[in-house]
């Protein structure tokens, strides 16, 4: 097969009986971060939800290194190597931070991998995770992915209520996951900061690809990711940003 790390090819998503995701064919190649965009409600989360076993794939195939995982319950798609962190997402706050870590590793795990990516984690990691700073609760959320050794990481908004410079620096941390040979999925609503670090970008708008092309090709350009999230408005229009469901 191809040498793409995960592969969707024409895949419907439900949620429970509604059809939420409609033919949504995708590629993340080795060693790149690939971004996936759209307005609130798009279907970005059922996206990922289908991809690690959360929510129905009705038709169409996912291959993670080439070899199908559609069927697997979560756990073994999990066991094949996909990482998932998912929206809002949280650490155990009583636990330290090297606690949160090992509970979260499934078999052979080191911490202190997770700590050369995250130096801020090992200097606090005897400390419960509940006074870590919101950037350094997400680092540990990544962590926490990251110490089982996936091959690719699907990440599902971690910014959410951080100041952009904190997003900043979660996003370089994220690049780094990349030089360690691991691939990423990354759903951000601070679009630009995405699209900085990543290769390859997808939007979706109720649920299909609208837009599938090089990040450089919408990065910056406001005005077409617009369109992209909500189609061509009449100038009148008001738009509602979130506004948009399936
Ligand atoms: N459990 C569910 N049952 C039925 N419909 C759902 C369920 N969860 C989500 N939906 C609907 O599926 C559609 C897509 O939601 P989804 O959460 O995938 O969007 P999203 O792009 O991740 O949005 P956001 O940016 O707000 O996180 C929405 O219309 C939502 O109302
Ligand atoms: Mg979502």
């Amino acid at each position: 097969m191809s040498g793409e790390v995960l592969s969707l090819k024409d895949v419907s998503i439900n949620r429970g009986d509604t059809p939420i995701v409609h033919d949504v064919s995708l590629t993340v190649a080795p060693g790149t971060v690939t971004v996936v965009l759209g307005a609130n409600g798009a279907g970005k989360t059922t996206l990922m939800d289908g991809i690690a076993g959360l929510a129905p794939v009705t038709s169409g195939t996912i291959q993670l290194d080439g070899a199908p995982i559609e069927k697997f319950p979560v756990y073994k798609r999990s066991q094949a190597g996909l990482g998932y962190v998912e929206q809002a997402r949280t650490v155990f706050r009583t636990l330290t931070v090297e606690q949160n870590l090992l509970v979260s590793r499934s078999g052979k795990g080191d911490a202190e991998k997770v700590y050369e990516l995250f130096p801020e984690l090992k200097k606090r990691r005897s400390l419960q995770a509940g006074h870590l700073s919101g950037g350094e609760q997400q680092m540990l959320v990544l962590g926490r992915a990251l110490i089982s050794d996936p091959k690719i990481i699907l990440i599902d908004e971690m910014s959410l209520g951080l100041a952009p410079v904190v997003v900043r620096r979660l996003m370089h941390a994220v690049k780094d996951l990349v030089g360690l040979g691991i691939a990423v999925l990354l759903i951000e609503q601070f679009a630009n900061l995405a699209l900085e670090i990543g290769a390859n970008a997808y939007v979706l708008r109720k649920g299909r690809v609208v837009f599938d092309g090089p990040c450089d090709e919408i990065r910056g350009d406001s005005e077409r990711l617009h369109e992209f999230y909500f189609g061509a408005m009449p100038t009148d229009a008001v738009v509602e940003a979130g506004g948009e469901n399936q």
